[in-house]
């Protein structure tokens, strides 16, 4: 295979604590298309996939459920792995950072860079969420410098920290891209990138020991690697960084990286500095695409607007949500994400156009020719040299990854095709013997059409593709390739039954049936809220009898309350159990006067490791129940035994 033939690409690997949306399928369907055109383009194809699963976002989730992050990630790392099944996404392989093959590569790039000098030791400071445990940039911080995740001040903390000299190899860089303009596509990121490389870039930090979940640095275990520098590096362990270095070497340089235009930085900025700092060739090609939104807004969890994925194929079909993700929208745009959009290419693009050319073909060759292609002396037309050149019109246009211009190319050809019924009139030829001949080439070139729009929409809609090949009578598993398709070859074979690929959507009915989901959405909304408003419940872990007989509880009465000086929450009370007196300290002066508390019976925990609170000695603790809010009590009563019984009688 000629060298030039080698295709490496790779999507982002997705962050696991993330739910995959719209946005995340767009990257994946955009690499899964191209990676399967360059298949059928004869190439050896190399498709990365995978998943981002360190950070303290997961390790906090997972204290959160009482479980390790590895449990954690191993459980949630499959939504998007689900996600691609569903999506018929080709990839070659999925890589996850928590893997040895990853994790070994990065700790040993890592090493090197330390010993070449070009990782070094430093401080780090920066704006931090305590309570996040994260450190925040400052483009991203809330107004007031607050966290944007829970709008609580941030402070400015310091840690020592590994720095990557990021500095150094920035004129190598620069002088990179002005040699290789399209190593950033498109042309507006490029720029973008130029001129931050032009400003300057500071040396990274690289390291962190706020954080536990990561990988350690080798050698100094108290620090964990960063996640970007630990997350970039998958595309290089993937094909054998460090194990398979013939595998490396025959990837590696045909490399190119999708990535949405949130993380060219560090995917044109830091990675290639990485790479060029540890002697590794840069990527062919970083292509950024633009970002969907919904309803003109940010799609977030918070907002509760995030396009579910499955939903929209569940609901429309797989095909028609591929097509249309990469036909609405020029390749480096934003988007706005609408379904009455998709509706409408389904309408329009995909049964009108596809599925009725594919419709009336076969009928036509059904009534008129019994379901045999017919022969004819000579099939070309002008189909067939329109198709010659779409060809090569797709085929730039892929090259430059311009999925809308190329599925804009095809159905310029499919709409010529239908064109073409129009224009020769095959029913008014049926009716005439003399015309047996030209009514032969006319449903050929129909049929032909049909054949080559099944291999130009194949990337994009594999499954439809194989229908409209089984339909045709072709085999419907057959490795599909540009190269080996002539015009004409057709002829001869018998077709299957016809069937509606894409039925329409009445759009009235459609709707009507939006508007009745939303408001059964809007209902299980106000049901949530409902729910919601009742205090949520936290359950302890479960413990036997035996367990629970080893907290001693007795009654007793509270005999004297002193206020504490130093204390605004806590009383000073003294008890008595019957066989003795006790101190205990409470936090119930929010909710009771000393009046009100002073000769009731109460509960008292009697076994108590005995503490001392605002330098008093606390014995024992009071039984009470109370609501709380964030983990402050908002209404709290005291446990009093219902009838009269002795002081110091057990409780169990
Ligand atoms: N984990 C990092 C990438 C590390 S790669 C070494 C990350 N993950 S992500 O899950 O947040 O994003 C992955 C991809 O999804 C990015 O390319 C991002 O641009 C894309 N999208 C996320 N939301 C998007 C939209 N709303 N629209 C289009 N794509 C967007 O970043």
């Amino acid at each position: 295979m000629a060298d030039d033939k080698i295709f490496y690409i790779t999507t982002p690997i997705y962050y696991v604590n993330d739910i995959p949306h719209i946005g995340h399928a767009y990257t994946t369907i955009a690499c899964d298309v191209a990676a399967r055109y360059k298949r059928m383009k004869g190439y050896d194809v190399h498709f990365l996939t995978g998943t981002d699963e360190h950070g303290q976002k997961i390790q906090t989730a997972a204290e959160g459920k009482g479980i390790t992050p590895q449990q954690l990630v191993d459980k949630i790392h499959l939504n998007f792995k689900n996600l691609w099944e569903v999506l018929n996404i080709s990839n070659d392989d999925f890589i996850r950072t928590t893997e040895p093959r990853h994790i070994k590569v990065v700790q040993a790039m890592f090493k090197k860079l330390i010993d070449q000098g070009d990782i070094y030791k430093g401080t780090y400071s920066g704006y931090y969420c305590v309570p996040c445990e994260t450190y925040v940039p400052e483009n991203a911080m809330g107004p007031n410098k607050t966290c944007p995740d829970c709008g609580r001040p941030l402070t400015i903390m310091e840690e020592e920290s590994y720095f990557f000299k990021a500095s150094k190899y920035v004129p190598e860089l620069i002088k990179f891209y002005e040699e290789h303009v399209k190593a950033v596509m498109p042309k507006i990121r490029y720029n973008e990138i130029m001129s931050f490389l032009k400003g300057g870039v500071k040396d990274q930090s690289v390291s962190r020991t706020s954080l536990k979940w990561g990988i350690p640095v080798p050698g100094d275990e108290k620090h964990v690697i960063y996640v970007w520098f630990d997350a970039l590096i998958n595309y290089a362990a993937a094909v054998g960084y460090l194990d398979d270095p013939e595998q490396f070497a025959h990837y590696w340089p045909h490399v190119r990286h999708m990535v949405g235009k949130d993380i060219i930085r560090f995917h044109c900025v830091i990675w290639p500095l990485m790479l060029i700092a540890l002697g590794v060739n840069l990527p062919v090609e970083v292509v950024a695409h633009g970002w969907w939104t919904y309803n003109g807004e940010k799609m977030s969890k918070t907002r509760g607007n995030v396009v579910d994925p499955f939903k929209m194929v569940k609901e429309y079909g797989l095909d028609p949500f591929r097509y249309f993700l990469l036909r609405e929208v020029p390749f480096g745009n934003d988007g706005d994400f609408s379904e009455l959009a998709l509706v409408g290419r389904i309408n329009s693009d995909l049964a009108n156009d596809l599925g009725n050319l594919l419709n009336r073909t076969l009928q036509m060759i059904k009534s008129y020719r019994g379901g045999l292609v017919p022969k004819c002396v000579g099939a070309e037309s002008e189909l067939s040299s329109m198709a010659a050149n779409v060809l090569e019109r797709v085929d730039e246009a892929m090259n430059n990854f311009a999925f809308d211009e190329a599925l804009k190319i095809i159905w310029e050809f499919i709409s010529r095709a239908n064109k073409f019924i129009d224009e020769t009139a095959p029913w008014k030829l049926a009716k005439d013997e003399a015309q047996a001949e030209r009514l032969n080439f006319v449903l050929l070139n129909l049929y032909e059409a049909l054949r080559f729009s099944a291999l130009l929409i194949a990337p994009t809609m594999p499954d439809t593709a194989k229908k409209i090949r089984a339909q045709l009578g072709l085999n419907e598993n057959e490795k599909l390739s540009y190269e080996n398709f002539k015009w004409g070859e057709g002829a001869g074979t018998t077709i299957k039954k016809a069937e509606v690929l894409f039925p329409r959507i009445d759009i009235n009915e459609w709707k009507k049936l939006q508007e009745e989901k939303k408001m059964s959405e809007e209902l299980g909304v106000r049901n949530e809220e409902l729910k919601n408003e009742a205090p949520a419940i936290e359950h302890e872990a479960e413990i036997s009898i035996d367990d629970f007989k080893t907290v001693e509880m007795r009654v007793a009465k509270i005999i004297n309350v002193e206020e504490i000086p130093r204390s605004k929450k806590l009383y000073k009370l003294e008890v008595d159990l019957g066989y003795e007196k006790r101190t205990v300290c409470s936090g119930i002066k929010a909710f009771f006067t000393p009046e009100e508390l002073n000769g009731k019976n109460i509960i008292l925990v009697t076994n108590l490791k005995p503490v001392k609170l605002c330098g008093v000695e606390s014995n024992g603790m009071i039984l009470c129940a109370s609501v709380k809010k964030d983990g402050v009590s908002e209404q709290l009563t005291l446990l009093t035994p219902e009838k009269d019984i002795p002081l110091g009688s057990r409780v169990s």
